[in-house]
């Protein structure tokens, strides 16, 4: 017996300080964009490396870390406030680290260690790697922070720890950054130039989660539309590069095509597509491809081509209404969805109205609206007044968001009485009885749940409808199933 333990004794200790680290806790959570919930489940694998496990329980952490998120000034006023919350806690638990990851942290830097007290780390989307040294930092009584942007970094070598997942649907990022320079938006600012990650990467992982069990998944980029992996590097250093790279380039097309043919039966969806960077290339290839989700995210923000050119977005009115045709075309039954702001700086009646009549042409699926808030640092904010008041702002808010509701009853009405196939994701909100999941146009479906189980592929018969969800009876497996 002795002698055993003896052989193994380096073994053994091993085990044994593993045990003693993995005692720490980890509390994440995330505000913000996919990419935000995404990149927790990096810093969490980055961390469990470190022997933190993640708890549910504020209360029980060692270290809380929150993923931040700047897109508008609201965002920011929800994380402040969970600061208070985090504080109030550490009063209790003085042995708690917090720190603050994610587009807050870019943007503010140390101001953040300045200003908020209880904040002992402050790390950038692009500084995850650095986390374990950070920690040392704090430790030692050091200020932690890291907001260096990068030129490569894209974690493409971290297999993600998956957070609050239902096992079914994951992310999976294949760009970071973003090159457009919208003049309303902070991400450029946050999240540094765009990159693209190695497509083999994406496609291990892709193949990784079916063998988990996962049924679909979500390519994650500010603009996926603009993947292009040509060996590494920055997209605008693309034209630097050699002929074989050029030649052997990947674009977002290709990279679709490589995710549906590794799993032809994962759904495969995407998100963000850019009106500006959307080729038809794309299109064609999602309707090539069954397990490819007729689906498209896609942003216009505004219907005046005199706001949209103020809001640096690369392309007319006319350019996205001959896109939307051209989808339409080559997928009849695409569902589209849309992002919308009111009250950019000298958005006049005409230009609301513009919106709305483009809004009447597209009748969109569904959409996300915002009214307009100046963020700190973008040319909107250095070269324009806010001039358009807050009433305002909202009065016309409300009329896209009362108008979208309208399309988005006409579009789920044109599902009575067909058959559409839903993914089963969770137990409905409303009912514990009933299934819900979403159709290929990415609309939500609930049905009863009779003998089918979460990641089923079921056929489901609508009969009625809500503007936002289909319900309906399950008439048996789908062929993907
Ligand atoms: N391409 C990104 C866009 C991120 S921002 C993506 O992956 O979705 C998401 C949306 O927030 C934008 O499409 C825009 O409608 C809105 N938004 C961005 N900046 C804003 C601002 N300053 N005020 C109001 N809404 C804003
Ligand atoms: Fe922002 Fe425009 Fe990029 S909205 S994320 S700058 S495409």
């Amino acid at each position: 017996m002795e002698k055993i333990i003896d052989e193994n004794k380096q073994g053994e200790s091993l085990v044994l300080e593993q045990k003693k680290d993995n005692t720490k806790k980890l509390f994440i959570e995330s505000y913000g964009c996919a990419m935000n919930f995404s990149d927790s489940e990096i810093v969490a694998s980055i961390l469990s490396d470190q022997g933190y496990n993640t708890t549910q329980h504020l209360e029980d952490a060692d270290l809380v870390l929150v993923n931040t998120c700047s897109i508008r000034d609201k965002a920011e006023q929800t994380i402040r406030k969970r600061l208070e919350k985090y504080n109030a806690v550490k009063k209790i638990n003085p042995g708690m680290k917090v720190g603050v990851l994610g587009c807050m942290a870019e943007r503010l830097k140390s101001k953040f260690l300045e200003e908020e007290k209880i904040v002992d780390l402050v790390v950038g989307p692009d500084a995850y790697k650095d986390l374990p040294n950070l920690l040392s930092d704090v430790d030692e009584g050091r200020d932690a922070i890291n907001v260096i942007l990068s030129k490569e970094e894209t974690y493409g070598d971290i297999s993600p720890v998956r957070l609050n997942s239902n096992g079914i649907t994951a992310f999976v990022s294949i760009t970071r950054g973003c090159d457009n320079m919208c003049t309303f938006c902070v991400v450029p600012f946050t999240r540094g130039r765009e990159r693209s990650r190695d497509p083999q990467s994406i496609i291990e992982e892709v193949n990784d989660l079916w063998n988990k069990g996962y049924k679909e998944v979500t390519l994650l980029g500010q603009n996926v539309d603009s993947y292009l992996w040509y060996g590494g590097g920055l997209k605008k250093d693309f034209d630097k590069a050699t002929d074989i790279q050029k030649a052997t380039a990947v674009s977002f097309s290709n990279l679709l095509e490589l995710c549906a043919k590794a799993q032809p039966k994962m759904r495969i969806r995407f998100s963000t597509s850019n009106p500006q960077d959307m080729t038809l290339d794309v299109v064609e290839t999602m309707a090539k491809y069954d397990n490819i989700c007729n689906y498209i995210h896609l942003p216009v923000q505004s219907g005046s081509n005199r706001i949209l050119k103020e809001m640096n977005r690369q392309h007319t009115v006319e350019e996205y209404k001959a896109l939307i045709d051209n989808i339409r075309r080559i997928i009849p039954d695409c569902g589209i969805s849309q992002d919308m702001i009111t009250g950019f700086p000298t958005e006049t009646e005409a230009d609301h109205q513009d919106t709305l009549s483009l809004m009447d042409y597209v009748k969109y699926d569904f959409g996300y609206m915002f009214a307009y808030s100046e963020r700190p640092g973008t040319l909107a904010e250095r070269k324009m007044e806010d001039d358009v008041p807050h009433e305002i702002k909202k009065r016309r808010l409300a009329e896209i968001v009362a108008l979208q509701q309208k399309h988005s009853q006409y579009r789920t009405e044109q599902f009575l009485g067909k058959t559409v196939e839903v993914l089963i994701e969770k137990p409905s909100k409303k009912s514990d009885a009933h299934w819900s999941g979403r159709n290929p146009q990415s609309t939500v479906v609930v049905f009863p749940k009779e003998n089918y189980k979460v990641g089923d592929f079921v056929n489901v018969k609508v009969t009625d409808c809500t503007s936002a969800t289909l319900i309906g009876e399950a008439v048996g497996y789908s062929k993907n199933n």
